[in-house]
């Protein structure tokens, strides 16, 4: 008791952990944590520094130096509006990458927490569920076939006016699975407790209407 309510989302790439974690926080009146998005940042920042992103020591400092604007749905650094340019599959690879190291996840750690506010919170990622709000009320593992995922990101980024091949995509994203599933610290995995939702023939809307069912009947 006592403890701000959270609902955590996690599971692969375009599964629509951020669409439908957006939608479950507006219809609760919760905040939301868009997680990638600070991984996205750092590796932003070390792509336009020329950070090698095997080099610990650089990375980390840029990690531990951001300090992101998320407001009306945008995202702004320093000055720029980065909302768009983290989407990029680039981007989405260099923050899998600089995601594999112990001492970035600690720096972004209390970012984090930090957003555990009243009156809740709906927090999208990798490991929300498992280390980062392990004592959540109700986790999520977003899962959908990598068909479905590609298809969905492919439109999305081309809505976006980011060029991109299918094939690229499909390629990519399977590296990016494989990666941040195998690498020793936080890996993508269901975390205990979560329930398994698997959309591949759901809509945005069914799914949403899930979680809020799952949400309303939780037992306390
Ligand atoms: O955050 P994550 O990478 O898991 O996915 P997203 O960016 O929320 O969703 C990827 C794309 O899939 C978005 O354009 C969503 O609108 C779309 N989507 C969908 O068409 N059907 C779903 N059931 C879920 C997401
Ligand atoms: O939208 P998508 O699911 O493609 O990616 P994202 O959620 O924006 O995350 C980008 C990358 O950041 C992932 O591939 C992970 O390697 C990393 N990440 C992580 O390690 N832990 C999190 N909680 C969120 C993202």
């Amino acid at each position: 008791k006592g403890q701000v309510p959270v609902i955590t989302i996690d599971g692969p790439t375009a599964s629509g952990k951020g669409t439908v974690a957006s939608k479950v926080a507006e219809a609760l009146g919760f905040h939301y944590l868009d997680s990638g998005a600070l991984y996205r940042i750092v590796g932003l920042v070390c792509l336009r520094a020329n950070v090698d992103l095997k080099d610990i020591a650089a990375v980390t400092a840029h990690a531990m130096g951001i300090s992101p604007v998320f407001a009306g749905g945008r995202i702004s650094l320093g000055s720029e509006d980065i909302t768009n340019v983290i989407r990029t599959e680039d981007v989405g690879q260099a923050a899998s990458c600089i995601a594999v190291i112990p001492s970035v996840r600690n720096a972004l750690f209390e970012l984090q927490r930090e957003a555990r506010r009243e009156p809740g919170l709906v927090a999208d990622g990798r490991d929300m569920g498992s280390i980062i709000f392990p004592d959540a009320e109700l986790k999520i593992f977003l899962t959908a076939s990598a068909e479905a995922r590609a298809h969905r990101r492919y439109k999305q980024l081309i809505e976006k006016g980011i060029d991109v091949t299918l094939d690229d995509l499909v390629k990519e994203m399977k590296e990016r699975d494989l990666r941040d599933m195998r690498r020793a610290h936080a890996p993508l995995a269901p975390a205990e407790g979560a329930k398994i939702l698997d959309s591949s023939f759901l809509t945005i809307q069914e799914t949403v209407d899930k979680i809020l069912y799952w949400w309303v009947s939780r037992s306390h």
